[in-house]
C-alpha cells in the first residue's frame, strides 16, 4: 500500500507521481487496480458529482459518505479525504473532529485542507494527533468569492511571496505533501525545489514532483470548454451519449433484449452468455467481484 513515507521517497527518488480525484467505489477500484498511488476524495464533487456552482455547499456528510465508497474501492491507493468548506475553520477542536471523522469512519489515510494563515497551526494540531496532512494553497476554490472567481493566483510579487511563505510554514508545521493549484510555473517550480515535501500541482505546469487532475475532466465526462490545465485522455462523454443512443435505438426497434439476453421458465438461459461478456459489476462488497447472477437475481 502507498503512504506517505513512499510519497516523499517519490520525491527524494526524484520519481514523478500522478494523483487524480476518485468519488465513488467503482472509479477508485479502477484507478487502484490501474496503479494510481494517490486518491484524493476532492471536494470538486460538489461541483462534478453534485452539480453545485462552487465547492462551498459541499458538506462534511457529503464528503465521508463519498470517501466511505471510495475506501471500499481502493486496496493499495493512499487515500486523502478534502476537508470541506467549514468543517475546519472555526476551531481547532472541529478541524481534529473533523479530520478525525474522515480517518475512523471513512477509512481515509489523510486529510486535505485548503490555505495558510490559520491552517498552518490546524495542520501542527492535526499532525500532531498521528492525522496526516496535504496542504493546499495558490488557487484555493473555498477562497472563490475572496479571490473573485477562480483566478490564477500568486502572479504580483506580494502574493508569491505570501503563497512561498504558506508553503514553508506548512511544511514546518508537517504537512506531509502540498498541492500547488493555480499558479505561475515559474513560482511553482521555485516553491518545489525549497521544499523537503513533494508538491503536486494542478494548473502549475511541469516542475511539481507530482501532478493531480480531477479525475471527470481528464476522462471528458465534464463537457464544454476545459480549463488549459486539463489534458484530456478520453472522451467518455461522447461515449455515454452514443451508447445511451443506441440503447435506445436498440429498444425502439426490438434488437434489445437478443435471445442471450432472456431467461427461460426452467431456470437456464436460452443462450449460453460467454465469460467475457459477463454481468456489469455494479454490486456487493468491496473487496471481490460479485457482480455475479447470484448476486444480482439471487440465483
Ligand atoms: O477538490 C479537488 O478535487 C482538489 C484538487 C483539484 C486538488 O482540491
Amino acid at each position: 500500500m502507498t503512504t506517505v513515507l513512499d510519497v516523499q521517497r517519490f520525491k527524494d527518488e526524484g520519481r514523478r507521481f500522478a494523483m487524480l480525484t476518485a468519488y465513488d467505489f467503482l472509479s477508485a477500484r479502477i484507478l487502484d487496480e490501474a496503479g494510481i498511488p494517490i486518491l484524493l476524495v476532492g471536494d470538486s464533487l460538489g461541483m462534478v458529482m453534485l452539480g453545485y456552482p462552487t465547492t462551498l455547499p459541499v458538506t462534511l456528510e457529503d464528503m465521508l459518505h463519498h470517501a466511505k465508497a471510495v475506501a471500499r474501492g481502493a486496496r493499495q491507493a493512499l487515500l486523502i479525504g478534502d476537508m470541506p468548506f467549514m468543517s475546519y475553520q472555526a476551531s481547532i477542536e472541529q478541524a481534529i473532529t473533523s479530520a478525525g471523522r474522515f480517518m475512523q469512519e471513512a477509512g481515509m489515510h489523510g486529510v486535505k485542507l485548503e490555505g495558510g494563515g490559520r491552517v498552518v497551526e490546524i495542520t501542527k494540531r492535526l499532525t500532531e494527533v498521528g492525522i496526516p496532512v496535504m496542504g493546499h494553497v495558490g488557487l484555493t476554490p473555498q477562497f472563490v468569492h475572496q479571490m473573485g472567481g477562480f483566478k490564477v493566483q500568486g502572479k504580483t510579487e506580494a502574493q508569491a511571496a505570501r503563497i512561498k511563505a504558506d508553503a514553508r510554514a506548512l511544511e514546518e508545521a508537517g504537512a506531509f505533501s502540498l498541492v500547488l493549484e493555480g499558479v505561475p510555473s515559474k513560482l511553482a517550480a521555485e516553491i518545489t525545489a525549497s521544499l523537503r515535501i513533494p508538491t503536486i500541482g494542478i494548473g502549475a505546469g511541469p516542475a511539481t514532483d507530482g501532478q493531480v487532475l480531477v479525475l471527470h475532466d481528464m476522462l471528458g465526462l465534464t463537457t464544454g470548454k476545459a480549463p488549459k490545465f486539463v489534458k484530456r485522455y478520453a472522451n467518455l462523454a461522447e461515449d455515454i451519449a452514443r451508447a445511451a443512443n443506441e440503447y435506445a435505438e436498440d429498444v425502439r426497434t426490438g434488437r434489445f433484449p437478443g435471445p442471450e439476453h432472456e431467461y427461460s421458465a426452467n431456470g437456464a438461459a436460452p443462450a449460453p452468455i460467454s465469460k467475457s461478456q459477463g454481468p456489469p459489476r455494479t454490486r456487493g462488497e468491496a473487496s471481490e467481484f460479485v457482480g455475479s447472477e447470484e448476486a444480482r437475481y439471487g440465483g
